[in-house]
């Protein structure tokens, strides 16, 4: 029997846990066998449609629009690239979230919180107050929009992070809301863009530090985005993975891009024409991970529901109207691990 560390090491996170030197993977974050990601094989590497936003801004945008339209039915993914977000802003963005991770335990232990709606919580695992199996991975999540209203809140240390996250974030915003104008239009849907353009921003930055076995764990488990669209930046390390016809595929970084994939939000808006699909993050023994996921998603008093436009007698309504309420009673009912909160609001 091998010793393991006190259940509390478990709460200061995973970074914290490797400190002192791992050679195997502590039966807490061991997964039951079929729930493992298991040895990768070379071909479940994926090319996701790729859609280059200059194009799109260009007279070539119709073309454009349709591409864009395929990936969200077929992927519920695709890679953006020549986004005009400058290289030394994303890269800044990167540096100083791996600083922030490679600060003293103390520093950041002073970010923690279980209340989920802390403007800055600091954290490890999915849901550290309720998994059983802990994830291989530590976050620092932050409310970004408006910014006036929470870069105060955010870390104070490193010195550079405000202005680099509150920058990053602001580029983030505005990028999402020409990508989601776009991906209005090619829905067909164009009169009712205001809502999307209030709504919330989260950036959620994830570590995954190298890990001894990473067969037997994973940095986030299989989940959706809830909100309308995440906007991923990832390092060139891999590790996403998505739901492909049944099969586990994992995305290839793209130097300059972003990762774009729909939310269960925007799934039900366009009536289940737009897929929010499964994905979930793997580990690796070598390097370790950074990625940052802008959040974009409706306000909390704003209720999502099917647009009038996408039904007719051929497309059915297929959701209830949903209130961020609904959202919260499902995340904390019992059943929340094994069903995606999208079955909870289908009709039939
Ligand atoms: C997320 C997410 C994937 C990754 O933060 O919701 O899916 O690769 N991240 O970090
Ligand atoms: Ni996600």
């Amino acid at each position: 029997m091998s010793l393991q560390p006190q259940q509390h090491m478990y709460q200061k996170g995973v970074k914290h846990l490797c400190e002192n030197g791992l050679t195997q993977v502590p039966n807490k974050y061991i997964l039951p066998k079929p729930e493992r990601p298991g040895i990768f094989v070379d071909d479940g590497c994926i090319n996701l449609p790729v859609i280059d936003f200059t194009q799109l801004q260009g007279a070539d945008r119709l073309r454009v629009l349709a591409s864009l339209s395929k990936a969200c039915q077929e992927f519920g993914f695709f890679q953006l690239i020549n986004h005009g977000i400058g290289d030394e802003v994303t890269r800044k963005m990167i540096d100083v979230s791996k600083e922030f991770f490679e600060l003293p335990f103390e520093d950041r232990q002073r970010y923690m919180s279980s209340d989920l709606h802390a403007p800055v919580r600091y954290g490890t695992s999915f849901n550290q107050n309720n998994d059983k199996v802990f994830c291989w991975r530590d976050f620092l999540k932050l409310s970004c929009h408006p910014l006036q209203d929470y870069s105060s809140f955010w870390p104070s240390s490193p010195l550079d992070l405000r202005e680099a996250m509150g920058e990053y974030s602001k580029k983030t915003q505005n990028l999402y809301e020409r990508v989601m104008e776009a991906i209005l239009e090619s829905l067909g849907v164009t009169n009712e863009t205001a809502i999307f353009e209030q709504g919330n921003q989260l950036m959620m930055v994830n570590w995954y530090p190298a890990c001894p076995q990473p067969q037997l764990t994973l940095g986030l488990p299989p989940h959706s985005d809830y909100g309308l669209l995440t906007l991923l930046l990832q390092d060139q390390v891999e590790g996403l993975q998505i739901q492909h016809n049944g099969k586990w595929v994992t995305v290839k970084p793209i130097p300059n891009s972003f990762v774009v994939n729909i939310g269960d939000q925007f799934e039900i808006f366009s009536n289940g024409r737009y897929k929010s699909v499964v994905h979930r993050a793997t580990v690796n023994s070598m390097k370790s991970r950074l990625s940052v996921a802008s959040l974009h998603s409706l306000n909390a008093y704003h209720n999502v529901t099917p647009s009038p436009i996408l039904i007719d007698d051929l497309n059915p309504r297929l959701y209830r109207d949903t209130s961020y309420a609904d959202f919260l009673d499902f995340l904390s009912s019992s059943d929340f691990k094994c069903k995606r909160f999208l079955e909870s609001r289908k009709l039939h």
